[in-house]
């Protein structure tokens, strides 16, 4: 499974790949705010971190304002993928960008039939976010294996990023249903390489060496 980061802030990318965890971005208008810097400035610097897919989303509703942004956002690098929302003017512009080479994520997916569609109009990427699901009593882990099941089904080539993940148990069912990539924020990242058996085991190898009164040299 890919390990994508959710978010703007250019220090968790950079810590996070140094850690080597990060095979893509994504940010949404809500990320981006967070950081207070300006979007393109934002982006500049992610692309030039990240050597993989950058989704940055569009603000238009209308399809052939969405198709402007997106022809924008794709001329900043090509690793940029247009954040497209599931909506029927949403499908009219993946199409079309789509066939223009320019890759969607199809973002805002909360049913497996919008995932249909999605893959339908050609999308490169889907976002069913499952937190946002959880949040209000559906099973949000459902919706991305009912997306896994139908794209295998049809052979559809759009890859599922589950998104809106909240805590580290999204991570491993996502792993475990075989979704393609799990967009993940930082501090979700950190929680899944703590165990306190490791911190333990650390500190119990520390006390025996410092008793033994050990050296590496
Ligand atoms: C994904 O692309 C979205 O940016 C993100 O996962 C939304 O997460 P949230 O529900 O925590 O805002």
């Amino acid at each position: 499974m890919k390990i994508f980061i959710d978010t703007a802030e250019v220090g968790e990318i950079r810590e996070a790949s140094a850690m080597g965890m990060v095979d893509g971005v994504t940010t949404n208008p809500s990320l981006i705010a967070k950081t207070g810097r300006p979007f393109r400035e934002v982006i500049a610097e992610i692309v030039s971190i990240v050597d993989g897919p950058i989704s940055a989303e569009v603000i238009s509703l209308e399809a052939e304002g969405m198709k402007k942004e997106a022809r924008i956002l794709h001329q900043i690098h090509r690793n940029i993928v247009c954040k497209i929302p599931m909506t029927i003017e949403g499908m009219k512009a993946v199409k079309t960008l789509e066939q223009e080479g320019i890759r969607c994520n199809v973002t805002l997916a909360f049913s497996a039939l919008q995932g249909l569609l999605a893959a339908k109009a050609g999308a490169s990427f889907v976002s069913p976010f499952v937190g946002r699901l959880d949040d209000i009593g559906h099973r949000g882990m459902e919706l991305a294996e009912q997306l896994v099941t139908i794209y295998e089904n049809y052979d559809f080539r759009t890859e599922i990023i589950v998104a809106s993940i909240r805590h580290p148990l999204h991570v491993l069912e996502s792993a475990l249903i075989g979704a393609h990539i799990a967009t993940i924020p930082f501090k979700v990242i950190k929680q899944m390489s703590q165990h306190p058996l490791t911190d333990k085991g650390i500190q119990a190898f520390l006390d025996d060496w410092k008793k033994a009164g050990g050296s590496l040299t």
